[in-house]
């Protein structure tokens, strides 16, 4: 594995690798993601090798123009509201943290799509992917994490998650937003999102109106990301309600993880007995972007710190806060599987 720059000659060996189907861990806006040539069914093959990840979870296909969508997207399966929807939504939040589900053409390799009739695609708002899929063509780029674990916020996070699996890692900095794309599910009458995520809910629905939340407790997963299990660190973790978490409970080499600063001096100043947990803070003044940011780098530093075990409180609902509470849920040790 070699480490690249994001400066341009650095981006043109990484071009020349993806072109040989080799691939390259590239930063995002939102996380890092292992990318290949989506049309490429070795390079594909090797993506899910790498990350030890089941064929049943299909990839997101990232593109940097509207146009590519002719050689992915089977515009009359997708009727004329969807067609409607898809352009509202790509107006408003493209590029961006946003993925839409939409029914393929033939031509795109069932591997990238696990076989479904319908493909993900996002067209990411970070230079260097854009750079990338303008000279290769569309990227087919999961997050560039071992399957079921933390996903990488920093080229650090991927060398030390897959090293040698990958070839190339373009280091680009930590990521803006620091959790995934929202997934949102376009193929049916009303918009479906099927992974909260960097864009909110409220964002959408003020775009295309009424969008329904894929519930877990009854759903059948289609996809990995919807099972209640996933992004965990190795660390048992376990999730509180909002006020619910009582520093008492923590013993020594736990860790305490609350959204504001706020947040953990109200805890505090409720606790009987003294304290021998140590307690981190999401965000210092309670920012949800910046909580979502700092997620999955404190659970990536806690997991090499090797703490005991980690307790959690949630953040309060709407906005990214979605997104970071449905990871927490996710990263809980209960619904290990
Ligand atoms: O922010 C992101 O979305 C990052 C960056 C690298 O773009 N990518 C990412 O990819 O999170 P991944 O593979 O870790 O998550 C993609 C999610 C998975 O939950 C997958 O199952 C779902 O999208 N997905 C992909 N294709 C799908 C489809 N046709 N139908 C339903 N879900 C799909
Ligand atoms: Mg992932």
């Amino acid at each position: 594995m070699e480490l690249l720059s994001s400066a341009p000659h650095a981006l043109s060996i990484a071009a020349d690798a993806l072109r040989k189907g080799l691939l390259v861990a590239i930063p995002t806006e939102t996380v890092y993601g292992l990318a290949a040539d989506a049309f490429n069914t070795m390079a594909l093959a090797r993506v899910f090798e790498a990350k030890r990840r089941p064929h049943f979870d299909p990839l997101i296909i990232h593109i940097s123009a509207l146009s590519m969508l002719d050689r992915i997207l089977d515009r009359d399966s997708l009727g004329a509201g969807g067609q409607d929807r898809l352009a509202r939504l790509a107006t408003a939040f493209w590029p961006g943290p946003l993925t839409l589900i939409l029914p393929k053409l033939p031509r795109v390799p069932d591997l990238a799509t696990s076989g479904l009739p319908s493909v993900a695609v996002r067209w990411p708002a970070h230079p260097v992917p854009q750079a990338l899929i303008a000279s290769c063509g569309p990227l087919a780029a999961p997050s560039a994490n071992p399957f079921g674990y933390l996903s990488p916020t920093r080229a650090s996070h991927v060398a030390e998650q897959l090293g040698e699996r990958v070839d190339y890692i373009v280091d680009g900095g930590p990521c803006e937003f620091g959790v995934e794309s929202t997934v949102l599910d376009i193929t049916g009458e009303t918009p479906c999102i099927l992974r909260p995520g960097g864009l909110p809910r409220q964002a959408i629905e003020d775009c295309v109106g009424p969008v329904s939340l894929l519930d877990r407790s009854v759903a059948h997963p289609t996809a990995p990301g919807q099972l209640k299990s996933h992004y965990a660190p190795h660390a048992p973790l376990s999730l509180f309600e909002r006020g619910q978490l009582d520093p008492s409970l923590a013993r020594p080499g736990d860790v305490l993880v609350f959204f504001s600063r706020a947040d953990a001096e109200r805890a505090m100043a409720g606790c009987s007995l003294p304290m021998t947990g140590s307690i981190r803070v999401l965000s210092e003044q309670g920012d949800q972007k910046e909580a979502a940011r700092s997620l999955f780098d404190l659970l990536h530093e806690l997991d090499s710190a090797s703490v005991r075990s980690i307790l959690a409180e949630k953040l309060p609902s709407g906005g990214l806060g979605d997104a970071v509470n449905d990871r927490l849920s996710k990263a809980r040790s209960q619904n290990r599987i």
